[in-house]
C-alpha cells in the first residue's frame, strides 16, 4: 500500500499548474453515452476515479482511449446497460450513467453507488426526477433496475440543490421529448461546464449557471471536442497549503471566479490572495482563526472544509467550522488530534482552537479530502508524518506529493 512520508516544510515557493477538474470530467465522460459520434476531452487528469469511469464505460461498449493527455470516447457500439461491480460500488459518480443510459437505451442497471464514506449520500433526487420524466425503478439488493418507454420533459423541483442529480437530469433531458425544467438546480461551476459541453454537442439548454435550468430535448446529439475547466478543489487545496506554510505560490490556471468563497475566507484569515493573468498568487505570514460554513455553490465548498480545518489548527484564536452538506464529514478530526490539534465536535460544527505547533504522527487518509487535509497538516507539523491509505487521495489529486515537492515541500510517495 502506498503512503506519503513528509517532514515539516519550509514556506512553499514557486509556481504550479492546476490539473483539470475531476468533478467536471466524470459527468463529461458519461456524455459519451448520449451520442454515436466521437467525444474528445483534452487534458484529462490521470486519476483513479477517471480510470474507474472509463472501465464502467468500457463495460457497456463505449470505446475509450487515451492519447496525448486527452481522452477519446465513442458510444457508437453501445451494447450494454449495466454499470455494476467494483467500480460502480466504489465510485459515487457511477450514478451519472443512469440518466444517459435511460434516455439512449430505455433501460439501465446500476450498483448502488459508493464513493467517500462521508454520509448517507442517497440518490432519491435522481430517481424522483427521472420518474417524473417517465422512468420506472425497481430497487433490488444492492442495485437499481430502471426502464422507460421513452423519457419526456417534466418540471422538476430538487428538494436540495444536488450536484449529481442536476447533472443526471440535465443529461437525460437533452434527448428527452419536450421541455424539461430543473428548479433549485445546483449552480456549481462544473455543472455549467457540463452544460457548455452538451451545448457544443447540439443540446438546447438555457439558464446555465442559474438555479432554473431549461432544456429542450433534441432527437440526437453529435460529437464534440472540449477542454474541462481547471480543478477549483485542487487549486484551493494547494492555496491552503501555500498559506499554511506561510509561503508564496502562484497557482497557474486557478480561476478566481470559481473560488470566491475560498478567497474571501483566506483573506479573512490574513492571507493575501491576488489574481494575476496566469492564475492566483497566495502569500501568507500570520494566520488568524475564522468561522466557516459549507454551503452549495457559491458558498464555501464542502470539499475544502477538511483542508481548511487543517490550516486553522495552527491559526491564532478559535475557529468554528459548520458542515451543512454532508453529515459525516469530520473524519479528519481524530487523525488531526493525533497530531496535537485541539478540535471539539458539536453536531455539525467543529470548534478548532489554534495551537502553537502540531507534531508528526502516523495518520490515515479516511477519505479523499480528509486525506488532503492530513497532508497539509503534515507539512506544518514538527517531525515526521506518515499518511497511509493514500489511494483515497489519488482518486482526486493527480500527484499531490509531486506538486508540493515542486514547491519545496519535503514529501515523498513510498510503496
Ligand atoms: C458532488 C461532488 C462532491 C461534492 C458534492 C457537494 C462529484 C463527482 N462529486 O457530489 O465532490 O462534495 O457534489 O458539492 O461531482 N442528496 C440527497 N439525495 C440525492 C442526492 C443528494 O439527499 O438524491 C444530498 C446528499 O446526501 C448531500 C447533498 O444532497 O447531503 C449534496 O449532495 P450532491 O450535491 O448530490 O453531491 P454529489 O453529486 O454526490
Amino acid at each position: 500500500m502506498a503512503q506519503y512520508g513528509m517532514e515539516k516544510s519550509p514556506p512553499l515557493r514557486g509556481e504550479v499548474r492546476v490539473q483539470r477538474s475531476k468533478n467536471a470530467v466524470l459527468p463529461m465522460m458519461a456524455c459519451a453515452v448520449l451520442t454515436r459520434e466521437v467525444l474528445e476531452l483534452t487534458d484529462v487528469p490521470r486519476l483513479t476515479d477517471v480510470d474507474g469511469m472509463a472501465a464502467l464505460l468500457g463495460g457497456i461498449g463505449v470505446q475509450v482511449s487515451r492519447a496525448r493527455g486527452g481522452m477519446r470516447l465513442c458510444g457508437e457500439n453501445l451494447d450494454g446497460c449495466r454499470a455494476e461491480g467494483i467500480y460502480a460500488e466504489r465510485m459515487r459518480a457511477s450514478v451519472l450513467l443512469l440518466g444517459p443510459l435511460l434516455v439512449r437505451l430505455g433501460r439501465a442497471r446500476l450498483s448502488f453507488p459508493g464513493g467517500c464514506a462521508i454520509g448517507s449520500r442517497p440518490i432519491d433526487l435522481h430517481l424522483k426526477g427521472l420518474s417524473a420524466m417517465g422512468a420506472r425503478f425497481a430497487l433490488q439488493e444492492g442495485c437499481v433496475e430502471a426502464r422507460t418507454d421513452g423519457l419526456h420533459g417534466a418540471v422538476i423541483y430538487l428538494d436540495v440543490p444536488s450536484v449529481g442529480a442536476t447533472e443526471n437530469l440535465l443529461m437525460a433531458a437533452t434527448l428527452a421529448k419536450g421541455v424539461t425544467v430543473i428548479d433549485n438546480a445546483a449552480k456549481e461551476p462544473e455543472i455549467a461546464d457540463l452544460a457548455r459541453l452538451l451545448r457544443r454537442m447540439g443540446a438546447k439548454i438555457s439558464g446555465i449557471g442559474q438555479s432554473r435550468l431549461t432544456v429542450e430535448g433534441v432527437p440526437a446529439l453529435h460529437g464534440a471536442r472540449f477542454t474541462p475547466m481547471p480543478d477549483r478543489i485542487e487549486a484551493g487545496t494547494l492555496m491552503l497549503c501555500a498559506a499554511a506554510t506561510r509561503g508564496d505560490v502562484l497557482l497557474r490556471g486557478a480561476q478566481a471566479d470559481t473560488l470566491g468563497a475560498v478567497i474571501a475566507k483566506m483573506r479573512e484569515c490574513g492571507a493575501q490572495v491576488t489574481a494575476e493573468s496566469a492564475g492566483l498568487r497566495v502569500r501568507a505570514e500570520r494566520l488568524q482563526g475564522v468561522d466557516v460554513e459549507t454551503l452549495a455553490y457559491p458558498g464555501f465548498p464542502t470539499d475544502l472544509q477538511a483542508p481548511m480545518m487543517a490550516l486553522l489548527c495552527r491559526a491564532e484564536g478559535t475557529s468554528i467550522l459548520t458542515e451543512h452538506i454532508f453529515e459525516n464529514r469530520f473524519l479528519q478530526v481524530p487523525q488531526l488530534r493525533k497530531m496535537g490539534a485541539s478540535i471539539a465536535v458539536r453536531g455539525r460544527s467543529a470548534v478548532v482552537r489554534g495551537v502553537e505547533s502540531l507534531h508528526g504522527a502516523r495518520v490515515s487518509a479516511t477519505d479523499l479530502r480528509a486525506g488532503a487535509a492530513l497532508v497539509l497538516a503534515g507539512l506544518t507539523a514538527e517531525g515526521h508524518t506518515t499518511v497511509t491509505e493514500i489511494s483515497h487521495i489519488e482518486r482526486g489529486y493527480v500527484d499531490l506529493a509531486g506538486a508540493l515537492r515542486a514547491l519545496g515541500a519535503p514529501i515523498v510517495r513510498v510503496e
